[in-house]
């Protein structure tokens, strides 16, 4: 993997002692002096780096590879490609961005089970041989157009219990595998693996053992029908931020338990995951301008309750990104965003009912329905954390708003860190036992200690 330089990403340098609150402060008050007070992002690429390492310390036996369609920023795949994760991509485009950063085909694999003609003869011109497929329509578009793919059987889960289901879409059932697997094997085609996707926002971790063990009847389909039977891809569903019930070490746990017993170590199945939100989630905060504020009076009701005076009007502030831009999440995304207050309020600043609102010309575009807030004024700012999973990635122009500038920012810890990485690789079982081997820039920030268990399948 080549080694890209700073100015490759495009991101600024953290100075020491310094966070992406601080950076947010910063552009805040750069925009003080002009009305240019457009919303923005601060990114930051150190936090995607640590995630990556809290993976490989929990997940040690699974090798991820991020679903571009999360947040498809170039600065992201190339951090995640400096790591040397794989990546999960759901089209042409997606393959080709991967490609532009010197990913080698063979860490890719083209999750998409129902895909158009001309792009699996992209894939299969490109190199790109791991795909997944659900349908025998798809097993016969493959075989005419594809030159040395390996097929992956994505099956069903039981999503009911995750935010985002795709199971209604994608799947099949273990009933119609081995028709399917049969079918492949006619075709002459090679099935290589099971793939499976509990669904995105995944709440029950046991949905995970059962697909595990779901895949294991699949793969021993497979094997009786001929194939070699070598790769197990757990799909993404895992939580990109610390505000959810389900914590991703309680989701590892339990992936871990059901890997040792469906597929031990000496299996020699190859495990991959497909994680979108984990990786990208919290490094982003958004911050918002408000360009137009209304207060409501309340109606007199003629009722004796006393009233404190905060309960005579609503306030209904409107922001300069929504719903058709970064909070498309909100629809699509099924996301509960919560806004942060830039200026600090008073101890006893009072708080009125507020609704927030996006700056398009539709009813629709409503960021929060109810939320207290103080009584703030236009050109003040609202702060979103948590918005980098779902967001810039489906987000339109309508009505002419632009997407919001994001600013890129990494610590010299974090680059350094990366850097070993893409150099070395994260330290193998053998090179963890003696601590001569660690890269020792990678300990001096909290959190980028680098992993202490064995992580062979992260050298692709
Ligand atoms: C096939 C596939 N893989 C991975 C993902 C990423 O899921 P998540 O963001 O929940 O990790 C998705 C999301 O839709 C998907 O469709």
């Amino acid at each position: 993997m080549k080694a890209f330089t700073p100015a490759d990403f495009d991101f600024t340098f953290l100075e020491e002692g310094f966070c992406a609150r601080d950076i947010v402060e910063q552009k805040i008050n750069e925009s003080s002096l002009s009305d240019d007070k457009d919303a923005f992002y601060v990114a930051d690429l150190g936090d995607v780096l640590k995630k990556h390492l809290r993976w490989a310390r929990v997940l040690p036996r699974i090798t991820p590879f991020y679903a571009v369609k999360c947040n498809d920023s170039k600065a992201v795949v190339m951090t995640l490609a400096s790591l040397g994760a794989g990546f999960d991509c759901a089209s042409k485009t997606e393959i080709q961005l991967v490609q532009s950063v010197g990913v080698d085909p063979n860490r890719i694999i083209y999750a998409n089970p129902c895909k158009q003609v001309s792009q699996i003869k992209y894939a299969s011109a490109h190199g790109v041989q791991m795909m997944t497929f659900d349908s025998e329509v798809e097993l016969m578009k493959v075989a005419r157009s594809h030159d040395n793919a390996k097929l992956v059987l994505r099956i069903a889960t039981d999503d009911s219990k995750a935010v985002c289901r795709l199971s209604v879409k994608f799947g099949a059932t273990l009933k119609s595998s081995r028709l399917l697997l049969e079918r492949a094997r006619d075709l002459g085609l090679d099935v290589i693996g099971v793939s499976f996707h509990v669904g995105s926002g995944c709440t029950d971790p046991e949905t995970y053992s059962q697909a595990i063990s779901d895949a294991r009847c699949v793969f021993d389909m497979g094997a009786e029908l001929g194939f070699n039977m070598t790769l197990l891809d757990i799909g993404g569903g895992f939580p990109g931020s610390e505000d959810t019930k389900l914590k991703f070490e309680e989701i590892a746990a339990v992936i871990n338990v059901a890997l040792d017993k469906y597929f031990p170590v000496d299996s020699g199945v190859r495990v991959i995951s497909e994680p979108g939100r984990y990786y990208v989630a919290s490094a982003y905060t958004l911050a918002v301008n408000i360009i137009a504020k209304k207060v409501i009076m309340k109606e007199q009701s003629g009722s004796d309750e006393e009233d404190d005076g905060t309960n005579d009007r609503t306030l209904m502030y409107y922001v300069n990104d929504g719903v058709y831009g970064s909070f498309n999440c909100i629809l699509y995304d099924h996301a509960h965003v919560t806004p942060t207050l830039h200026k600090k309020p008073k101890p006893d600043e009072r708080l009125y009912p507020c609704s927030v609102w996006g700056p398009t010309c539709d009813g629709l575009d409503r960021i929060v329905e109810l939320c207290a807030l103080p009584d703030m004024q236009v050109g003040d700012w609202l702060l979103f954390e948590n918005m980098g999973a779902y967001t810039v990635a489906a987000s339109s122009t309508f009505n002419g708003f632009q997407k919001p500038d994001i600013h890129y920012i990494m610590s010299r810890a974090a680059w350094q860190c990366m850097q070993q990485i893409t150099a070395q690789g994260l330290p193998t079982v053998a090179e963890d036992q003696g601590t001569g081997n660690m890269p020792s820039y990678c300990g001096r920030e909290s959190s980028l200690e680098l992993p202490t268990k064995p992580h062979a399948t992260h050298v692709l």
